[in-house]
């Protein structure tokens, strides 16, 4: 059966002390559950962060980013097989901040997801709509499109190493969350179109997160939903008691 995950995406926030200390605080204070909990700090912290949450079998790591290209002339980048020495578990792919400031593009994104895989990391990859696509009822051909250029090239094993987190991207950093129905909606729709293309089995053991102002006081009322699996928290994973709020939510 399909894994709860709530995953802590801390963007270009922290440095490395102010990050620590939010690790120890929350892995000192975490709840006996099931639901897996992942950190993903900026690269220079992913090391250290990794090797705190060794012991704990249900707390795992993940990169930003990672390269589309696997090696060579290519200054400032980090490859997915670099990720993959340090021990992380995860990279999260298409986030709609790199869609949006770097111009990542779903065949763009299909790259760096087959870096991912080839090097043995699973990936959050996120998917999201502008609120003109949804005023004009255009976010389920839009959300259907990311997912079939970048990631249903996949196998049917290879797909399982994919978590999606579906993020409205009005809902961003806005403070504005999706309703309960309107994410329930969108996540059903998800489920609905790996079960097309993958079969049930695939359809019902893949986690989908919601992420977008998702914070202590909506987080139970959306993983109450039943094909809503968890959420990717952006500015509520940077405060311990707001974090171990939303992992508490389920
Ligand atoms: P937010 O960000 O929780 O601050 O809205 C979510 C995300 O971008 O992953």
């Amino acid at each position: 059966m399909r894994k709860n995950i709530v995953a802590g995406n801390w963007k270009m926030n922290l440095t490395r002390d102010e990050g620590l200390l939010l690790v120890e605080q929350v892995l000192g204070n975490l709840p006996k559950q099931n639901t897996q909990v992942v950190f993903a700090p900026n690269y220079l912290s992913l090391y250290k962060i990794g090797k705190m949450c060794n012991n704990y079998e249900n707390v795992k790591v993940a990169a930003q980013n990672c390269s589309r290209d696997s090696k060579g002339a290519f200054t400032g980048e980090v490859s997915a097989e670099m990720i993959a020495s340090c021990s992380v578990d995860y990279v999260i792919i298409g986030h709609s901040e790199r869609r949006a400031e770097f111009k990542e593009s779903n065949a763009v994104l299909a790259e760096k997801v087959n870096r991912a895989l080839e090097n043995n990391l699973k990936v959050i990859f996120c998917c999201g709509e502008s609120l003109s696509q949804r005023e004009e009822m255009a976010y389920l051909d839009w959300i259907k499109q990311q997912l079939v250029e970048s990631v249903f090239h996949l196998s049917a094993e290879q797909i399982k190493e994919i978590v999606i987190a579906y993020e409205p991207i009005w809902a961003i950093g806005t403070g504005k969350t999706a309703s309960t129905e309107q994410a329930q909606e969108m996540h059903a729709f998800i489920r609905n179109l790996l079960a097309e293309k993958y079969g049930e089995q695939v359809a019902v053991n893949t986690s989908i997160l919601y992420g977008g102002s998702c914070n202590p006081s909506n987080a139970k009322g959306l993983f109450a939903q039943q094909d809503i699996d968890g959420g990717l928290i952006g500015g509520a994973s940077l405060n311990a008691a707001d974090f171990l709020a939303i992992i508490n939510a389920f």
